[in-house]
């Protein structure tokens, strides 16, 4: 929704981070959630959601809905949940906050294609209203395979589910991948918008959920220090960095022909770079951020040769945390002619004038040497003109370092004299570690996100606009790698393709080793 401006009001950033401070509590509403037998569901989503209440930070009047292809009655659901909450929340088991909100638990079996079945759910939160004051504001949550995406979209509407009603909200969620590649993108949404206005439209890219990543505007726009040297006069690059050590595990299905470019750098790793490249927002309300980072992402410039300009790999088999791990090809579900890519780098420009010249370097993996993400700026070298170059050869460029996961905070890295009686100088390190710095422990990206759709608060999901012009972004290196045939191995454990070296080595600069 959009804030009334006073006449002549001189737009003011902090202003929503104050308002922000205010506990934000959801207003009466029923989460329904398709696809809740799956792995997202288990793991993150109804631990979140029991979080959430153990936080206070939902209604009382609140339902949870689950559809699933399962013979269940409502208590198995709540029994499901209730295993999902004991192994994977994060706030401690309170037995009057679970039967709260247990109490509010449905559950509606069904194909997606059963016409029935959506009469049953609608049937279903109507009843939730009735008993329990959810005031017809309805969230419906897509936590499926995205080719059933269409036919949800699509039954909710013919069941009338879709249609906001006054006084009453209709909001629908999203899960990433947002298509495949650009056409995909577009016809899923205008599946979706033909039914939910793009208001009413949240595309979760769990990455803008994490604390650190919001941290971004933070460092850059409230403080003095970082922003005058945020740009092509002192910085020389800036490498990005999603690595992780396990191999695809149980998601063959979905990841073999999508690959680590789509899975990846098509949203987490652009959402990262349009906060790093963007300017400074006129305020922090939705409108005002997606702008910037679509200002961001639209100057984004490919190299002319795709060929050097970007690397992708397929992990073999190798040892990772002291085992034996067999390669991609090897894997359960893996066609064994599989020309899947499991680790993709990129180089890109951003052509604005804070930014031209200073390349984009995005990464990611499977079976890397660690899991970790990461934004590096990577600063200038000065000239070092009154040292000997003995006094520096073991110095590094300064480097300002971002660490969204595992341990989330932010590095400074410059040179510091060696106590002694030389003048030698050494890379050391500045620290700020959320763990030590916060004795408030950061929500799940998931926790933030529902709490977001409940409340109908859409800075952190970002609009179609940044979704099409990522895949402007990354169709024309895709249909180059189809031209390019097998990627390249590299060994399980290691830091990716020798081509990925080779890219940066080009330009005489190498990969940070997280
Ligand atoms: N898992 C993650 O960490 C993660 C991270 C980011 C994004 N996502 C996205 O989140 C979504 C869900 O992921 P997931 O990992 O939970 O997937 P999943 O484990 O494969 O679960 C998929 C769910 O969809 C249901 N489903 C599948 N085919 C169906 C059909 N024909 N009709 C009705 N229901 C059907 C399954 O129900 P049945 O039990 O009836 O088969 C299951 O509940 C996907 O869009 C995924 O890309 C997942």
């Amino acid at each position: 929704m959009k804030e009334p401006v006073m006449p002549g009001a001189v737009p003011n950033p902090l202003r929503d981070v104050l308002d922000r401070r205010l506990p934000r509590i959801a207003g009466p509403s029923v989460l329904v959630l398709f696809g809740v037998t799956g792995d997202l569901a288990r793991k993150k989503l109804l631990p979140a959601i029991y979080d959430l209440a153990n936080r206070g930070l939902l209604p009382p009047g609140f339902g949870l809905v689950g559809f699933a292809r399962r013979d269940w009655a409502h208590q198995d659901f709540a029994q499901v949940a209730h295993e999902a909450v004991r192994e994977h929340a994060r706030t401690p088991f309170r037995e009057d906050v679970w039967r709260q909100l247990s109490e509010g638990m449905r559950f509606v079996p069904g194909e997606l294609h059963d016409d029935d079945a959506f009469d049953k759910l609608a049937d279903t939160v109507r009843e939730l209203d009735a008993d329990r004051g959810t005031g017809g504001n309805y969230a419906f949550y897509l936590s499926l395979p995205p080719k059933l995406f269409p036919t949800v979209v699509t039954q909710l509407k013919r069941s009338g589910l879709a249609e906001s009603e006054e006084h009453a909200w209709r909001r629908v969620v999203i899960e990433k991948p947002f298509g495949h590649d650009l056409k995909s993108a577009q016809d899923l949404n205008a599946v979706v918008d033909d039914v939910f206005p793009p208001q009413s439209v949240f595309r979760i890219d769990h990455y803008l959920g994490k604390e650190t990543v919001q941290n971004l505007m933070a460092l850059r726009f409230a403080n003095t220090l970082f922003e005058p040297i945020w740009n092509r006069s002192y910085i020389d690059h800036v490498q990005i960095t999603m690595a992780e050590d396990i191999g695809v595990g149980g998601r063959a299905g979905y990841y073999d022909g999508i690959g680590a470019a789509r899975d990846v750098i098509q949203n987490h790793l652009l959402q990262l770079l349009a906060l790093v490249a963007m300017e400074e927002p006129l305020s922090f309300t939705a409108d005002a951020i997606r702008a910037e980072k679509e200002k961001a992402l639209s100057a984004v410039e490919l190299p002319e040769d795709l060929e050097t300009a970007t690397a992708r790999g397929q992990y073999a088999a190798g040892w990772q945390g002291g085992a034996s791990v067999v390669g991609y090809l090897e894997e359960e579900g893996i066609p064994s002619d599989s020309t899947t890519e499991t680790y993709a780098a990129i180089k890109l420009g951003v052509n604005t004038r804070r930014w031209a010249g200073v390349p984009f370097y995005l990464r990611t993996g499977k079976r890397l040497g660690r899991r970790v993400t990461e934004v590096a700026l990577v600063f200038q070298r000065t000239a070092n003109r009154v040292f000997s170059h003995t006094a520096t050869e073991e110095q590094g460029a300064n480097s300002l370092v971002i660490r969204v996961q595992p341990d989330e905070g932010v590095t400074l890295r410059f040179g510091s004299k060696v106590p002694g009686a030389a003048m030698e100088v050494r890379d050391v390190s500045m620290d700020f570690s959320y763990g030590e710095s916060f004795t408030e422990a950061s929500p799940e990206a998931y926790e933030r996100l529902i709490l977001d759709v409940l409340i109908g608060d859409p800075p952190l999901f970002p609009r179609q606009e940044e979704v099409e012009l990522s895949w402007r972004i990354l169709d024309p290196i895709e249909e180059h790698w189809v031209k390019a045939g097998r990627p390249e191995q590299y060994e399980s454990g290691a830091w990716g393709p020798k081509s990925a070296h080779e890219l940066l080595a080009r330009d005489g600069r190498q990969w940070r080793r997280p």
